[in-house]
């Protein structure tokens, strides 16, 4: 898989970059791609610094870190944002922030670019926030989630399920509490986004509690000790 992106990615690029220039000497094209690229990273290293405005750890408010998250999901997701099935709604207020954020990525050149650059980024070690029953969150995940989500949480590409195991505990639930209030996966087109709402409906908030910690305990990131209090993101139980 990493090999086919690294090499699918400049070989998309360069179609989009020298489309114009094949009536030119060899050398001119080669000089003109050379100018473009650069051009293009650079805007693209802007872009990237923009998102990380919301995705880096520095803001108390926030949205989830995506390092190491898979390469696929990412694209998918934020073809999701940028065709408007998810981040529409101004009721769901951090969907909808995201919303905003998709604005500025112009084409599938842009999207292949940040989910490759966010998905070989290192995973950072995340606070722990949520405690539940470690055991009863064994037995709900191995009955209802591992289907799809996999033995160690790693995903399964071939059912749209991402892993769930670089995911931060305050992400994870608010995101299961909004498949299970209908918040997510509403939209007709979002096919997968509905499948996962379906398989949350009946669970209870000690249910996710107890399968969240489980899975974070078992799978998830290392865990991080905080230095200062203010840099908690997840103290508060809503980012925004
Ligand atoms: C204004 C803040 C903001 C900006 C800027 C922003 N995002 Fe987001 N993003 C969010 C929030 C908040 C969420 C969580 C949405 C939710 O709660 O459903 C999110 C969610 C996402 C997700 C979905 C993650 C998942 O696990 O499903 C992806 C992918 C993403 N953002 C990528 C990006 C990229 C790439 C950029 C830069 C082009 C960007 N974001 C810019 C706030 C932002
Ligand atoms: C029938 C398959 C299926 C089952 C069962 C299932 N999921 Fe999912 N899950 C999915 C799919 C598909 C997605 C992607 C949804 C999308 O594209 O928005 C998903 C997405 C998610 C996400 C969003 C991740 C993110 O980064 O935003 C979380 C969290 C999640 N599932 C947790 C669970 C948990 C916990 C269970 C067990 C209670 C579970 N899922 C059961 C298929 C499933």
């Amino acid at each position: 898989m990493i090999h086919i992106r690294f090499i699918a990615l400049p070989l998309v690029l360069t179609f989009f970059l020298i489309g114009g220039c094949v009536k030119n000497q060899e050398k001119n094209v080669e000089m003109s791609q050379e100018s473009t690229s650069v051009f293009i990273e650079s805007e693209m290293a802007v872009m990237v610094s923009e998102c990380l405005v919301c995705h880096g750890t520095k803001e108390a408010q926030r949205g989830p870190i995506l390092n190491g998250m898979d390469y696929w999901y990412l694209s998918e997701q934020l073809q999701k944002f940028h065709s408007g099935v998810r981040g529409q709604n101004p009721e769901n207020r951090s969907e909808y922030l995201m919303g905003v954020g998709i604005r500025k990525v112009k084409n599938q050149v842009e999207i292949a670019y940040l989910a490759n650059w966010f998905s070989n980024q290192e995973t950072i070690p995340a606070i722990r926030t949520i405690r539940g029953d470690l055991i009863r969150g064994k037995e709900l995940y191995e009955q209802r989630c591992v289907q799809c989500h996999g033995e160690r949480a790693e995903g399964n590409r071939k059912l749209q399920s991402p892993a769930l195991d670089k995911l931060e505990g305050w992400y994870f639930i608010e995101q299961m509490r909004k498949f299970r209030s209908g918040d997510r996966g509403y939209h007709p087109e979002d096919e997968w986004g509905k499948v996962m709402a379906s398989a949350s409906k009946d669970l209870s908030d000690w249910d996710l509690k107890n399968m969240i910690a489980y899975v974070i305990d078992e799978f998830g990131l290392p865990e991080a000790t905080p230095l200062i209090d203010s840099a908690i993101p997840a103290r508060s139980s809503k980012p925004f």
